[in-house]
């Protein structure tokens, strides 16, 4: 019996030594030390021995016992630890390798362009006005001088959403909605509005169906035409240089009387003629006008008090201009090849 004790701890011992897995070495355990095991088989022998040799047996099981079990016990821990050590090579931060670029958004150039312009006006006094571009007919033409019939309405084709809603054409209904709502108790009526606009168009280099305008509107006591050309002037200088020239040509609009159309002396060959200004040496910039006095009339203004001037211009052209972009829609499309050229001029470099 003691010989076969024995012989089963060599086995056991190997057995265990020889163990791969955790789950290998639990099965071990319950082979050799479990309640159905040659151990608990050989202790049930025990009674057929004599007094002499029980004592004997008995001492030697426990010995057994204990040190497969303290093998066993021993390998669970060589076992675990190798565990953990592949873990946590596998886990391993190589901090030498190249990490994920974090890109941080710019400001797109039309954002910028219409900011800059924003800033500008504010500087002067003038405070943004907003106007849905959901807009009734009367707003969008009605109270500015366009009646419905109007053959001036087909200049801007339009959207249509009912008989009396449409996309707005133009930022100059914010004009009317101003005035209508302005108590000159505050002072006078100096407000510029950013926003976009919609036309029935083709889109192609030049045309898209949505774009946007900034409208200016200033009435108030003795705001003559004087005003306007000033303003314009400063507005020139401030977004295409000091040396800037303007000239004021005569124009229509229905809702200004007079109206102009105002050139900018070209700013990439300095009025000799080339490319950009088509040999002319003027570039087209904006429309304005002094606010005609059914327009004031018709916003429950008394133009016999009170005058005013407006003008309207497209931040896109500004864009294209300044910044020689070809296709409008190179404004649209978000492509970043694109809009990244225009994040270090953000940066004020
Ligand atoms: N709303 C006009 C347009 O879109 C521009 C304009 C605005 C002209 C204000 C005069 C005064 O063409």
């Amino acid at each position: 019996m003691l010989e076969q004790l024995e012989a089963l701890e060599k086995e056991a011992i190997l057995a265990v030594e020889q163990a791969a897995d955790l789950k290998e070495l639990n099965s071990l355990r319950v082979k050799y030390l479990g309640k159905k095991g040659p151990m608990t088989e050989i202790m049930k022998q025990m009674g057929k021995l004599s007094n002499e040799e029980r004592p004997l047996v008995g001492a030697k099981a426990n010995e057994v016992r204990t040190s497969i079990s303290e093998k066993i016990q021993d390998k669970q821990t060589a076992l675990e630890e190798a565990e953990l050590r592949l873990q946590l090579e596998n886990e391993t931060i190589d901090v030498t390798l190249p990490g994920t670029k974090v890109t941080l958004g710019t400001t797109h150039l039309l954002s910028q362009v219409i900011r800059e312009l924003e800033d500008m006006f504010i500087g002067m006094g003038y405070k943004i006005a907003e106007g849905p571009e959901v807009e009734l007919d009367y707003y969008n033409f009605e109270a500015l001088n366009l009646p419905k019939g109007h053959p001036a309405r087909d200049m801007q084709d339009s959207f249509y959403i009912t008989e009396n809603t449409l996309l707005r054409t133009q930022t100059s209904p914010v004009q009317a909605r101003t005035m209508e709502q302005h108590d000159f108790k505050n002072g006078p009526i100096k407000i510029i509005c950013p926003g976009k606009v919609y036309r029935r168009d083709n889109d192609d280099a030049t045309h898209s169906h949505q774009f946007t305008q900034i409208e200016g509107l200033v009435v108030g006591e003795k705001i003559t035409f004087s005003d306007l050309k000033g303003t314009l002037t400063i507005l020139a200088k401030r977004m295409f240089g000091e040396a800037r020239e303007i000239r004021l040509r005569p124009s229509f609009f229905p809702f200004t009387e007079p109206s102009v159309e105002m050139d900018i002396s070209c700013f990439a060959c300095g009025g000799s003629g080339c490319r950009v200004c088509k040999g002319t040496g003027w570039i087209e910039i904006l429309g304005a006008g002094m606010v005609h006095p059914r327009v004031l009339e018709m916003s429950g203004i008394d133009p016999s008090r009170y005058s005013g001037f407006a003008f309207g211009l497209g931040p896109e052209r500004v864009a294209m201009l300044k910044y020689a972009v070809d296709d409008i829609r190179h404004l649209y499309t978000n492509d970043l090849r694109f809009t990244n050229q225009f994040a270090a001029k953000e940066m004020g470099e």
